[in-house]
């Protein structure tokens, strides 16, 4: 079974509890949540495999360690996972951008695909999928099927909020991802919103409305 971690860094905690409140703007939203995600990619790359390489100092040269192997891809979930991609490129620059577009039917809930594009060498790389909600757990689990679909085998899933129900089922779906979450909330409302939550990150995000 798939990890879940929940961070419980103040900085995080704090930062994010601003981002819940109904008052906060877009312009906030949108800068607390880069400055989380960053914070998050920095705990979702500790264990990113190193090597030993030989270097030269203006002193001597010495054996320094580098990441080794597979490279990085970050893959947002449109159109909210767009909001995390600036905060994971300042930690890691050299990282591959894809882009997967779902959204969710209103009525069914459930995601529907309407865009993929991905860097060519996919399979190769790590990749880290982020999206700020984890509510019924669908587009997750739908995002991370198209990837395997491509032939990727390391993938791990960065989200803001998760809800239990959300949990559960990308875990089942997804044994072998573990799961990044900055908070663990309560359940999901007749609508599959996450209580306490804080509301459409899409719209939030982007001012839609
Ligand atoms: C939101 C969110 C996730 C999805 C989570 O996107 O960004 O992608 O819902 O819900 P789930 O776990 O039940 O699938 P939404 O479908 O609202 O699209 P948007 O990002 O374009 O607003
Ligand atoms: N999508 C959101 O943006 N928020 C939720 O609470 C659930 C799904």
């Amino acid at each position: 079974m798939s990890k879940l971690h929940v961070f419980d860094h103040p900085l995080i905690t704090h930062k994010l509890s601003i981002m819940r409140q109904s008052g906060t703007g877009s312009k906030d939203f949108r800068e607390l949540l880069n400055e989380i995600a960053m914070l998050m990619g920095y705990e979702v790359t500790r264990d990113l495999p190193m090597e030993e390489y030989t270097i030269k100092t203006p002193m001597e040269t010495m054996k320094a360690k580098k990441i080794s192997g597979k490279k990085l891809a970050i893959v947002p979930i449109l159109r909210a996972g767009l909001g995390m991609v600036d905060g994971m490129l300042t930690l890691v620059p050299v990282a591959k951008v894809g882009h997967i577009g779902l959204y969710r039917d209103p009525e069914t809930h459930q995601p529907v695909e309407y865009y993929c594009k991905l860097p060519e060498d996919i399979e190769k790389r790590i990749v880290i999928v982020v999206d700020p909600m984890l509510a019924t757990g669908g587009s997750a689990i739908d995002a991370i099927t198209m990837l395997k679909k491509r032939g990727v085998t390391n993938i791990r899933f960065m989200c803001l909020v998760a809800a239990p129900e959300g949990v559960k089922a990308l875990q089942e779906a997804h044994p072998d991802v573990d799961i990044y979450a900055a908070a663990l909330d309560r359940e999901l409302n007749e609508n599959k919103y996450i209580l306490p939550g804080l509301g459409d990150a899409g719209d939030r995000i982007f001012g839609t409305k």
